[in-house]
C-alpha cells in the first residue's frame, strides 16, 4: 500500500501521456509528428531543462477543449490516488494555451470539472496554482493575471516555472505584489537550474511560501540555515532532477542531506509523464537509492500536507 500523501510539484501539462497526447489529437483533427505513442516516448531523453520543454510545449497543441482538460486531469487524479495522493496542488501554465488562442475560461472550466469531482471519484482533494512562464515577460504576465481575474475561485496561488537560467525571480515583483493583493498563495521555482541567489530573490521579492526544487540552496549554507529556521518548504523533484540532469545520478541526490540538515522537503513528480514515475514512483526510487528509512518516508509524507495549503480540519481528513 503506498504511503498517503500530498503532490505539491505537479505540473498538468506534464502528465499528458504519450497516449493520451495520440487520443487527443485524433479527436481535434491534429497529425503529431511521429507514428506511434512508442516512438514519441523514445524521445523522452533530455540534455536539460530547455530540451525537456522545447517537447513540452509541442506537446500541449493537442489541448484545445474544455474536455481535453477535463480528460487530462481526470487521467492524471487516478493515477495519484492510485499512488497514495491524498490531496494535490496543481500548476497549470495558462499562457502556453492563450498563445494557442486557446482561451483562459476553456483550461480552467475543463480543469476545474474534473478537480470538483475528485474528491468523491478518487479521495483527492485539490488545489489549482497558476503559474507564469518566467521566460515570457513580465507584462505577459499581468495579462495573464488580469485575464484569470473571472475565474479566482478556482485558483489558491500563483507559481513561476519555465527556463530558469537568466529569468530571475525579482522580474515578477510587480505581479507577484498584485497576486498578494487578490488574496492568493505564492510559489515559485528556483534553484533548479538558476543559482541560489534566485532561492533568496524568490523568498525577498516575490514573497513566496514555499520553493519549487530548491536543489541549489545546498551551494549556500548561511540560506539552508535561514530555509530550516523559517521551516520553508521544499518540494524536491527526484526523477526529474535526475531526467533534466540537475543531478547525475539518484544515488547522488542531495535529498537525504537535505533532510537531514532540518530542512522541510517534500517528494514531488514534476512532470509524470516525462520523467518515469509519480507521487508513489518518485518516493520509492528516492528511498532505494539513497537508502531512506522508514522514519524518513513517514517524515517526508507528513511535510507533504504540512507544506500544503489545506488547513487544519482538511489537513486531518486527508490524514
Ligand atoms: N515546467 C514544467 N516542468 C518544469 C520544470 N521542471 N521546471 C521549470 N518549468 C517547468
Ligand atoms: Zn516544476
Amino acid at each position: 500500500m503506498p504511503i498517503p500523501k500530498a503532490e505539491l510539484h505537479l505540473h498538468i501539462e506534464g502528465t499528458l501521456e504519450p497516449e493520451l497526447a495520440f487520443t487527443l489529437a485524433a479527436r481535434n483533427g491534429l497529425a503529431l509528428p511521429y507514428a506511434d505513442a512508442e516512438e514519441l516516448r523514445a524521445r523522452y531523453r533530455f540534455q536539460d531543462l530547455q530540451s525537456f520543454l522545447d517537447l513540452y510545449y509541442e506537446l500541449m497543441a493537442v489541448l484545445r477543449t474544455e474536455e481535453d482538460f477535463t480528460d487530462l486531469a481526470e487521467a492524471y487524479l487516478a493515477r495519484a490516488a492510485a499512488q497514495g495522493v491524498r490531496h494535490a496542488e496543481i500548476f497549470f501554465d495558462p499562457q502556453a494555451h492563450l498563445a494557442r488562442g486557446v482561451p483562459m475560461g476553456t483550461v480552467v472550466a475543463g480543469l476545474a470539472r474534473a478537480l470538483d469531482r475528485a474528491p468523491e471519484r478518487h479521495g483527492v482533494t485539490t488545489r489549482l496554482i497558476l503559474c507564469f512562464l518566467r521566460d515570457a515577460s513580465p507584462e505577459s504576465a499581468a495579462e495573464t493575471l488580469a485575464a484569470a481575474r473571472p475565474y479566482l475561485d478556482h485558483i489558491t496561488g500563483v507559481g513561476l516555472d519555465s527556463a530558469e537560467a537568466g529569468n530571475p525571480p525579482s522580474l515578477f515583483r510587480a505581479v507577484y505584489e498584485e497576486a498578494a493583493r487578490l488574496g492568493l498563495r505564492r510559489v515559485a521555482h528556483a534553484g533548479e537550474e538558476g543559482p541560489a541567489a534566485y532561492v533568496r530573490e524568490a523568498l525577498d521579492v516575490l514573497g513566496v511560501e514555499r520553493i519549487d526544487h530548491g536543489l541549489r540552496s545546498v551551494e549556500d549554507p548561511a540560506l539552508v540555515e535561514r530555509l530550516v529556521r523559517a521551516r520553508v518548504p521544499l518540494t524536491v523533484c527526484p526523477l526529474s532532477n535526475v531526467r533534466l540532469r540537475a543531478v547525475d545520478v539518484l544515488s547522488a541526490h542531495p535529498l537525504r542531506a537535505m533532510l537531514e540538515a532540518g530542512l522541510v522537503v517534500t517528494v514531488n513528480s514534476d512532470d509524470p509523464a516525462y520523467f518515469g514515475g509519480y507521487a508513489e514512483d518518485n518516493l520509492r526510487a528516492a528511498a532505494d537509492a539513497l537508502r531512506l528509512g522508514e522514519d524518513q518516508v513517514r517524515l517526508l509524507a507528513r511535510n507533504s500536507f504540512e507544506a500544503s495549503f489545506l488547513d487544519d480540519a482538511e489537513d486531518l481528513r486527508a490524514a
